[in-house]
């Protein structure tokens, strides 16, 4: 890993990693996923297709300490969990700790269902030097009234989202 690379990182990929699809956007960048649960498997047929994607298994806030600070160009963060089962990893630290791993100009995109949850998360970000910016499409998306087309999006109709930069 050195910082010249272009990368991008998704937090709790979960069933529906969007990394292939940029992967396929993007065959020189590299990409990463890291899901708290044992899911990385279920992707064994793309991995072997699509070279410049790894996955890992772990906390994201263990996990983010193995990359170098001003690594991604851009973090993706879809229908983080709720509930109680693994704890909110996104609060006001960690937010913090997320901006640091970026690249200047670098972007963090979170949708959530949770409208709590999502106050939460623009309190924290508000709270950063982070600045907050128009949602851009996924280049993956055409035609389509989804934002990221992931299986939890598909499944819960209310959404919020935010976009941020750093600056
Ligand atoms: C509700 S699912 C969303 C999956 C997918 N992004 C989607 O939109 O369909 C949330 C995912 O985040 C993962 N997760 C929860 N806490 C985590 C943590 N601390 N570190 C990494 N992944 C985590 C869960 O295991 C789960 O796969």
């Amino acid at each position: 890993m050195n910082l010249e690379e272009s990368s991008e990182l998704e937090i709790g990929f979960g069933y529906s990693c969007i990394l292939f699809k940029l992967a396929n956007i993007y065959p020189t960048k590299k990409f990463y996923g890291v899901d708290i649960e044992n899911k990385c498997f279920i992707y064994d047929s793309e991995l072997e297709k699509y070279k410049n994607v790894k996955l890992i298994q772990g906390d994201i806030r263990e996990a983010i300490k193995k990359f170098p600070v001003y690594y991604f160009e851009r973090i993706h963060i879809y229908f983080p969990s709720p509930g109680p089962k693994q704890k909110r990893y996104l609060n006001k630290d960690f937010i913090q700790t997320i901006y640091s791993y970026l690249k200047k100009n670098g972007t963090l995109k979170i949708v959530t269902d949770e409208v709590n949850y999502f106050l939460e998360i623009q309190a924290s970000i508000m709270a950063t030097n982070f600045v907050i910016v128009p949602w851009t499409a996924l280049e993956f998306i055409h035609n389509s009234t989804l934002l990221v087309s992931t299986d939890c999006e598909k499944k819960y109709n209310s959404k919020f989202f935010i976009e941020c930069k750093k600056v």
